[in-house]
């Protein structure tokens, strides 16, 4: 099932050794470039970035802080667009002086609102190579910026229902922005899928809900003890809906898959309820073999579950009016992973079973369609707004972890990175989770049966078991340990044309900075990791995103300088800009010199 097909693109290129410098480093024969900044303009009547004069007002208007997904739409050869997440804010390096949320002044805590969502920039080709440059002049009239106070629809089964409304929304159907975008994806008709992930982090007043409500606050991670947890950043002192002893079920309005059409800057992005509520790392779509929509989704959180979607109607290509409801209508199913060897052979260890793999089969348990809930004891709209409950009592299998997923376009099989779980045991390790204390993570391969997206039923495999090579608890497909790269903490991955996986790192625990790595999945080579570039000190690696053309990829740079102790005053970091200056969270592209694809 696995490792099968013709193997189709060699990586050639000469791996990055680990490195701890505070720049972008590339492999031999590539070059890099910034495309865009924190700060940088994107309306066209924004103010230049000026570090020490911030406003909210400024900063609506120009790039969020802390990009993460980066999915890019051509217009043609020599242009195109840009969506990037702006996932979260670091206060303590973006404004001089702070201290904490609950005495800083209200502007600052205004501009992390204006920082957090989206931005959609336009990008044009810089001549004939891989290089991609932010347009800077003309009308730009895609440009966008979605905050954390945009008015976003909510759509689907629970959209109005009782647990949806609130004070200032009594119907139930509007919510006022998105927070925490980490992961997404793309549909077919051409929209960005946006997820929400540890928004549980942004609210006060968890000790003041209703009795009734805290199991579930408590599920989401949210405190139900301390009025204010520590290291809130006070948003309800400017917008009282953060508190949620006044409005308790704000909350609920956050967790969501957002889609959101990079084409009509005029059209509200949308919650879609019927994906369910969780920490959404991300959300990939794919077609079922009858033409319908699936789209894969990991929660991440230790002991969390992976999901599937699946529509109840087919996508009709060209038909927009018909498509752009079909993730409104459909089941949402929760993985079951059951390993083929002896429990006694799954150690904690990382030791290969006899068999010689972690592997075996799973299948996706249904939990809710529309009005129809199939978990006992909850109705389907409960099921969608605590969809980890639901999900715990359908006996879901819990994971190190699952960030982001994605189909193989080569050989149809769905690779989901878990990116580590250091609260894992040997007394709950499982064949699928095989590692106590887990903190390298793993990458995880779901061969659904007949290559069919919308299928019940599925083999899987652990391709990779990351960690340093050295290390006889990791595992590369069987490939010489001794010609990878280390590799820690998989979380975002994406693939090249030929189905190379490449594969984004955040929080590298062999002690250097992240980066981003390929490793072919089909023959002789499978399993042969390569470092393919190096982020700057303190960052971690999102994106990433390889061009349709092949010839650019785009990595965004999270957090470059976010090190305990950095500072403004004290920077840990001064990528992209260099000499002085304080460090900017930034997309950069990398392109071979030569006009090579990706990869060469
Ligand atoms: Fe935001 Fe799970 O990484
Ligand atoms: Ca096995
Ligand atoms: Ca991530
Ligand atoms: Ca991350």
């Amino acid at each position: 099932t696995f490792g099968g097909g013709h193997e189709r693109g060699g990586l050639r290129f000469t791996p990055v050794a680990p490195n701890s410098a505070d720049a972008l480093t590339v492999a031999d024969g590539y070059a890099s470039a910034v495309v865009v900044r924190w700060g940088d303009p994107v309306l066209p009547d924004a103010p230049a970035f000026d570090f020490d004069n911030q406003t909210a007002a400024a900063q609506a208007r120009q790039f969020g802080y802390n990009c993460d997904f980066v999915t890019f739409f051509p217009l043609g050869r020599e242009r195109g667009l840009l969506w990037v997440n702006h996932e979260y804010t670091d206060e303590n390096l973006m404004f001089r002086g702070w201290t904490s949320g609950d005495t800083v002044p209200l502007e600052q805590i205004k501009i992390g609102l204006a920082a957090h969502g989206g931005s959609v920039v336009e990008i044009e080709r810089e001549g004939r190579t891989g290089q991609w440059k932010l347009v800077t002049r003309g009308r730009r009239r895609y440009n966008r910026r979605v905050t954390a106070q945009t008015p976003i629809r909510i759509s689907g089964p629970a959209a109005g229902s009782p647990l949806l409304r609130t004070a200032a929304d009594p119907r139930g159907v509007t919510a006022y922005g998105t927070l925490n975008n980490c992961a997404g994806g793309t549909t077919p008709w051409r929209t960005v899928l946006t997820g929400e992930e540890n928004w549980n982090q942004y609210f006060v007043g968890g000790n003041g809900v209703p009795e009734a409500q805290k199991p579930y606050l408590t599920r989401y991670g949210v405190s139900t003890t301390v009025a204010i947890p520590a290291g809130n950043r006070r948003f309800d002192r400017v917008e009282e809906r953060f508190d949620l002893a006044k409005h308790p079920n704000e909350i609920n309005r956050f967790g969501w898959v957002v889609e959101v059409d990079p084409f009509d800057p005029d059209a509200r992005p949308v919650k879609r309820t019927a994906l369910g509520r969780f920490a959404h790392e991300g959300a990939t779509t794919t077609l079922t073999r009858d033409g319908r929509v699936a789209v894969y989704m990991g929660d991440d959180g230790r002991f969390e579950y992976i999901y599937k979607f699946v529509s109840d109607d087919r996508y009709i290509p060209g038909f927009d009016r018909h498509n752009r409801d079909l993730l409104d209508e459909g089941t949402l199913h929760v993985a079951v992973f059951t390993g083929d060897s002896p429990a006694a052979e799954i150690d904690g260890t990382g030791k290969l079973p006899a068999d010689g793999g972690f592997d075996g089969t799973g299948k996706w348990v249904p939990l809710v369609s529309g009005k129809k809930s199939f978990v006992d004891g909850m109705t389907a709209e409960e099921v969608l707004v605590y969809t980890r409950v639901a999900a715990d009592k359908a006996g879901a299998t819990k994971m190190d972890r699952p960030e982001d997923i994605e189909r193989n376009p080569v050989n149809g099989a769905i690779y989901a990175a878990l990116t580590n779980n250091t609260n894992r045991t040997a007394a709950n390790a499982d064949e699928a989770n095989p590692r106590a204390s887990n903190r390298h993570g793993h990458i995880l391969e779901i061969a659904e049966d007949r290559n069919d997206a919308g299928a019940r039923t599925f083999r899987w495999a652990l391709p990779l078991v990351c960690g340093d090579p050295n290390d006889p608890g990791t595992y590369f497909a069987g490939y010489d340990k001794t010609k990878v790269s280390p590799i820690s903490c998989p979380d975002n991955v994406t693939f090249d044309a030929e189905g190379n996986l490449w594969i984004a790192t955040d929080g590298n625990a062999l002690g250097k900075n992240d980066g981003l790595f390929a490793v072919p999945l089909a023959g002789p080579e499978r399993g042969h990791v390569r470092q393919f570039l190096t982020v700057p000190y303190g960052a971690e690696t999102c994106g990433p995103l390889i061009s349709p053309d092949q010839l650019s990829v785009f990595v965004a740079v999270q957090h470059p300088g976010e090190i305990t102790g950095a500072t403004p005053d004290n920077p840990a970091s001064h990528w992209p800009d260099g000499g002085t200056t304080q460090p900017r969270p930034s997309v950069a592209v990398a392109w071979h010199k030569q006009g090579k694809k990706i990869g060469s």
